[in-house]
């Protein structure tokens, strides 16, 4: 699928990140297109979260561009959802402080938490848990259910699966892609694993050492792949995930 000429939600040009005298990104390019699931893939310490805390603003660019199109709004969610909820407050009340502050639906309707959890596919009996009351699954659907509070044209999701088991993992890719479908989202997704971002993204960037080595459509890169690491990668990926 192309995304040329459709309208860019980000626009990434040349971008370097640094910590200290450690260039962790050393210097790469990509779009994200109205409604496109965009993976980025390599192995741990390879600068993809860096990239991912660079487009919220929580690290800085030392050069180049991260820039969302005007009035794009993006929230990021992480591998540790159960660490990422307040343990002390409730489902109700987690999904309630945000709805509370900037509560509004993708075209400004308000939204409640029941609205909320049916998006992402909970009960209404979770509403008075508290996260260690829940698994990690579902800890994982309440917060890409935080995200999804605010008006929402792009969610960040750094390796949202990573802790979750197997099983629980194509359950909560599976609700990100109807996401997309329902409420129009684009999404970067952020993996280690080759096979979490092989049957959901559009395209797929595989980043080693800070830059981008292979970069396509999901299945130009899995069926011409053109770095001996995507190589090495797509060999570790078991082909039961099919
Ligand atoms: N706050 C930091 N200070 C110094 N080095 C960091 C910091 N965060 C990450 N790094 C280093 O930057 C590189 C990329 O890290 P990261 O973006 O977290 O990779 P990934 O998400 O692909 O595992 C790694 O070598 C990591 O050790
Ligand atoms: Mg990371």
């Amino acid at each position: 699928m192309s995304f040329s000429g459709q309208k860019l939600l980000l626009d990434v040009q040349d971008l370097h990140v640094r910590y200290g005298n450690y260039e962790a990104v050393k210097g790469v390019s990509f779009s994200l297109g109205v409604g496109e699931i965009l993976g980025i893939v390599g192995e741990s310490g390879s600068g993809k979260s860096t990239i991912a805390k660079t487009l919220v603003g929580l690290e800085r660019p030392s050069s180049g561009v991260a820039a969302f199109a005007d009035g794009v709004s993006a929230q990021m969610i992480f591998q540790d959802a159960v660490g990422s909820l307040n343990p002390r407050m409730t489902v109700r009340q987690t999904l309630d402080e945000v709805l509370l502050i900037k509560g509004r639906g993708k075209n400004g309707e308000a939204r409640n938490a029941c609205d909320l959890l049916d998006l992402v596919g909970l009960s209404k009996a979770v509403l008075d848990q508290y996260p260690r009351e829940l698994s990690g699954g579902q800890c994982q659907r309440v917060s890409i259910a935080r995200a999804l509070a605010c008006r929402l044209d792009v969610l960040i999701a750094d390796e949202p699966v990573s802790a979750l088991d197997v099983s629980v993992q194509a359950r909560v890719l599976n609700l990100l892609r109807d996401l997309r479908r329902e409420l129009g989202l684009a999404i970067l997704l952020v993996a280690h694993d080759l096979a979490v971002v092989k049957n959901v993204c559009d395209r797929i960037c595989v980043m080693e050492h800070g830059r981008f080595v292979d970069v396509g459509p999901a299945e130009q890169v899995f069926d011409h792949p053109k770095s001996d690491y995507t190589k090495r990668l797509i060999a570790a990926v078991p082909s039961i995930s099919a």
